[in-house]
């Protein structure tokens, strides 16, 4: 193929690999409020200082969180594309704790059990991924790496925020880990890196591209916890 010059230039984070040029876009996707070092976007409307979360929308969250969580843990189980057996038993699963959390939200608030709609944003964000799993594994890449990382960086933000608010202080099963996690998200960066270096410039940069859907489609399910 022939490359024009721009496309020869370096990405920020290729020296050091894919993820960390995954990271960069990330990082950029961030509101300052976010984010405040390396967050590229201007303030969110409702930043997280400014938050009134509910038990009903939290326990929504997780509940439709779980569908994702749930999604992914099959779509690896599967490996329709071997490569995704790279990802099985990462130790950053989150479908049981999650079990437990919202059994545990319904009986100490004394709470319905939260209902999923087939169109709500879990089951959207999962139909989604059982797509692109088969179909585009760049993308699902994408989704994969940021779901899970943004769930140990600023899922973890937000969930002492909203427990300092509104849990008495619980530390819910969604935001602990079997020991330290930070082992478990290298790994997954070797994984992603390993399979990342048998992709083309254009693989990778689909697979980039793919960020913004990414936290359009989280967003999606952050924004119950105000709901
Ligand atoms: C990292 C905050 C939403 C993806 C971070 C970091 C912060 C942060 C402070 C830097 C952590 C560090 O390097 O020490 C937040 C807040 C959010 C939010 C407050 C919402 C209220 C999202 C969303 C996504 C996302 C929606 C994408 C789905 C990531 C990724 C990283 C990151 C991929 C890099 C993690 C790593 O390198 O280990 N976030 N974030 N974040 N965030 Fe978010």
């Amino acid at each position: 193929a022939t490359e024009s010059p721009a496309d020869k230039k370096a990405r920020p984070g290729e020296k050091k690999g894919f993820v960390e040029e995954m990271r960069f876009v990330a990082m950029k996707l961030h509101t300052r409020d976010q984010a405040p070092k390396e967050g590229g976007q201007p303030a969110s409307p409702q930043p997280m200082q400014k938050w009134e979360p509910s038990h009903r929308g939290y326990l929504q969250f997780l509940a439709e969180s779980q569908v994702v969580y749930n999604t992914l843990d099959g779509i690896i189980a599967e490996a329709s594309h071997p490569e995704y057996a790279r990802f099985q038993n990462t130790g950053l699963e989150r479908s049981e704790p999650l079990q437990h959390d919202i059994k545990w939200m319904q009986e100490k608030y004394s709470l319905p059990q939260p209902q999923i709609k087939e169109d709500g944003p879990g089951n959207t964000y999962a139909k989604f991924l059982l797509k692109a799993a088969k179909e585009d594994a760049p993308v699902f890449i994408c989704h994969f790496y940021n779901f899970y990382f943004a769930h140990t960086a600023g899922g973890r933000m937000i969930g002492s925020k909203i427990s300092s608010m509104i849990l008495d202080n619980a530390n819910l099963q969604f935001y602990q880990y079997e020991g330290d996690y930070k082992p478990y998200l290298e790994n997954v960066r070797d994984s992603i890196n390993t399979i990342a270096d048998d992709w083309t410039r254009e693989q990778k940069d689909h697979c980039l591209e793919e960020t913004k859907n990414s936290f359009s489609l989280s967003n999606g399910l952050l924004r119950l916890i105000f709901s």
